[in-house]
């Protein structure tokens, strides 16, 4: 069962998702953190989670394995592969610049009907996710036409990793962004798009969980501060540890644009 609701002695949102395991029989119900941001714990069943670590690992594979991008402040803690578009920081390419120039790994049909699904459901619990930015009603694609993710960042997070507040400007469009999680849950903080400093809420992430942005809060600024560490459920295939998938929609086309901001 997840655990009590209201906010507990360590200021987390139990009834947000509550912590994943074994015992999480009885998912709890989804949540608007935000104005467009939707959380739905146990969106994943089971075998669904178990299907998507299996298909994590090939996509990894084939994008050649996970790297720490650089960013400011050095190595990033969290290692990533990327499927469709390559992103270094702070730009999105169709080689994997930051290596050996490789060419990106294909975006696969399988994330794309998955996260569809995903905005579909969450759109259904609050329509302004797919809203243009600050507006209401629209199109799924955010007010950018149909939905049409070409892109996943695949994030792996190993002992003591974590990720910092940002905001994922990166992209040509306003389309909601879709994360989905397996194995350890973790501390999500999702802020405001007014600067990565608070108001937030922190919400517990948990394996099988998803979370869509769009809408008013597409620009919002968020992070992980936190995994908690012996909570995966080891059925699922990933003993210890953190993968998440975003997926999003470049509104990039080829040849290549993007100046670097
Ligand atoms: C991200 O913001 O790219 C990742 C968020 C997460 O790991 O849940
Ligand atoms: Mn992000």
């Amino acid at each position: 069962m997840a655990g009590p609701a209201g906010v507990g002695a360590d200021g987390l949102r139990r009834d947000a998702g509550g912590v994943a395991g074994p015992s999480r029989l009885f998912p709890d119900a989804p949540v608007v953190v935000a104005p467009g941001a939707v959380h739905v714990p146990g969106w994943l069943g089971l075998d669904g989670q178990r299907r998507l670590a299996d298909q994590v690992r090939g996509w990894v594979a084939g994008a050649g394995g996970m790297r720490s991008p650089r960013v400011r402040g050095g190595l990033m803690s969290v290692q990533i592969a990327c499927l469709g578009w390559h992103w270094s920081p702070y730009r999105y390419s169709r080689h994997v610049d930051d290596d050996d120039g490789r060419p990106v790994a294909p975006f696969p049909d399988e994330l794309g009907d998955l996260s569809r699904r995903g905005v579909a459901e969450a759109a259904a619990i609050d329509a302004s996710l797919a809203a243009p930015t600050g507006g209401t009603g629209g199109s799924a694609g955010g007010g950018a036409g149909p939905y049409r993710p070409d892109v996943a960042l695949i994030n792996w997070y190993g002992p003591g990793a974590k990720m910092g507040m940002h905001a994922d400007r990166d992209e040509a469009s306003p389309a909601p962004v879709v994360s989905l999680s397996l194995g350890d849950s973790c501390v999500f903080r999702f802020g405001t798009a007014a600067g990565r400093g608070r108001p937030w809420t922190d919400v517990v992430l948990g394996s099988g969980d998803l979370f869509v942005f769009g809408g008013p809060s597409r620009l919002a600024f968020h992070g992980v501060p936190r995994v908690l560490a012996g909570t995966a459920d080891p059925a699922v295939g990933i003993e210890a540890g953190r993968f998440n998938i975003t997926v999003r929609q470049s509104g990039l086309s080829d040849p290549e644009p993007r100046p670097a901001r």
